[in-house]
């Protein structure tokens, strides 16, 4: 079958799948303490989800990466990576990745590393307990710190995300850089993103990267590297550390010429643009018959008008640049 090229000439050879947009947290740059999720009954089930996997790996995606909300409330969501993870033994396949929130980590770092993932993004901002209980308004800093270790444990490689918040927890980015390079887990960090109407102003909150990188060069040597996983972080070694350290910047940086990835919703839609609303529902046509092809062609179509990126502007922060939050399509 051929390959996904969009019009801009990008090669899709990652899809991220967002399995639910529900969470056990309330970050406060992601959502509303009262959230409208999308509805139960418009979901995929989990075979259905592996049957779009599979036609996108069928179309040359060499990685899949499980998100959110957070992907573990999902119940037999296990399962599901079992299933995938046929296609790293075929060859087709070169990753099975999640990003979580960590809560649940702890119960499940074993059957996921048993599953066939291999790498994890898990989210932290802070290691205080009371800024991350204002952050995510939640009480859970301790479960997601066991989760973290039990996924070292158990194997697999971790990789912190850090969104950078000007109010809390900027004075700690240093602290939290050490912190993680210390027990051998890369870190990046993240602008804020205007996804969504969220309960505060963006704006007040927006720490732009290029400052803090700048901040942490006045103390530490940080070297480029030219590592990059097909996504938007551009990383750095601390050589006093001895760790990665990338950084996330649609804001300040705009990296979405080399952007070879696209995401599929929980409902069966699939984003082009983490910052842009062109998507194409892949659920009619993929329910329309047991075999592939009209899912294909929608596939095809929808590559077909891929934008060629996001317009995330500092001064228009306030404002969500798109309706669906962050939760909607994992990021
Ligand atoms: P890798 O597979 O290791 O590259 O992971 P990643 O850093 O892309 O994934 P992760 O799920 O950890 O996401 C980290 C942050 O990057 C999240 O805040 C995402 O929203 C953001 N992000 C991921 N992809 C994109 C993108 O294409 N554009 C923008 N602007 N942000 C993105
Ligand atoms: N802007 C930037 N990052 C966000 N995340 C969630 N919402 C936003 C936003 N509006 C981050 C989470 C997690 C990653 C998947 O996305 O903290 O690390
Ligand atoms: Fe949940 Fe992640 Fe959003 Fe926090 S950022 S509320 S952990 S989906």
């Amino acid at each position: 079958m051929t390959p996904l090229i969009d019009p801009f000439g990008r090669a899709i050879t990652y899809l991220r799948i967002s399995v639910t947009d529900r969470c056990d947290l309330r970050c406060i740059y992601c959502m509303k303490e009262r959230m409208r999720f999308l509805p139960r009954e418009d979901l995929l089930s989990l075979e259905e989800i592996d049957r779009i996997a599979a036609a996108f790996v069928a179309r040359g995606v060499r990685r899949l990466r499980f998100t959110g909300g957070e992907p573990l409330v999902r119940r037999g969501f296990v399962d599901l990576l079992t299933s995938v993870s046929r296609h790293l033994q075929t060859g087709a396949l070169d990753e099975v990745l999640i990003t979580t929130n960590g809560v649940q980590l702890a119960t499940f770092a074993e059957r996921l590393a048993r599953a066939g993932v291999s790498r994890i993004n898990v989210s932290l901002d802070t290691l205080d307990r009371a800024t991350f209980t204002r952050i995510s308004r939640r009480d859970r800093l301790n479960e997601v710190l066991e989760g973290i270790e039990a996924a070292a444990a158990a194997g697999l490689k971790v990789k912190i995300n850090t969104v950078a918040l000007k109010h809390d927890n900027a004075h700690e980015i240093a602290d939290l850089v050490q912190w993680a390079h210390a027990r051998g887990h890369d870190m990046t960090l993240i602008e804020t993103m205007p996804l969504g109407e969220i309960d505060e102003d963006r704006t007040s909150q927006f720490l732009s990267l290029a400052r803090v990188r700048e901040d942490l060069a006045s103390f530490w040597t940080l070297t480029d590297l030219p590592d990059r996983t097909g996504g938007p972080a551009r990383y750095v070694r601390v050589e006093e550390t001895g760790g990665r350290l990338g950084f996330i910047t649609p804001l300040t940086h705009n990296f979405c010429e080399g952007c070879s990835r696209v995401r599929l919703t929980c409902t069966g839609k699939l984003y082009l643009c983490l910052g842009q609303e062109a998507n194409a529902d892949l659920r009619a046509p993929l329910r329309a018959s047991p075999d592939n092809e009209e899912l294909q062609s929608a596939i095809d179509a929808a590559i077909a008008i891929r934008p060629k990126g996001h317009d995330f502007v500092i001064e228009r922060l306030a404002k969500p640049a798109t309706v669906r939050h962050m939760s909607v399509t994992g990021g």
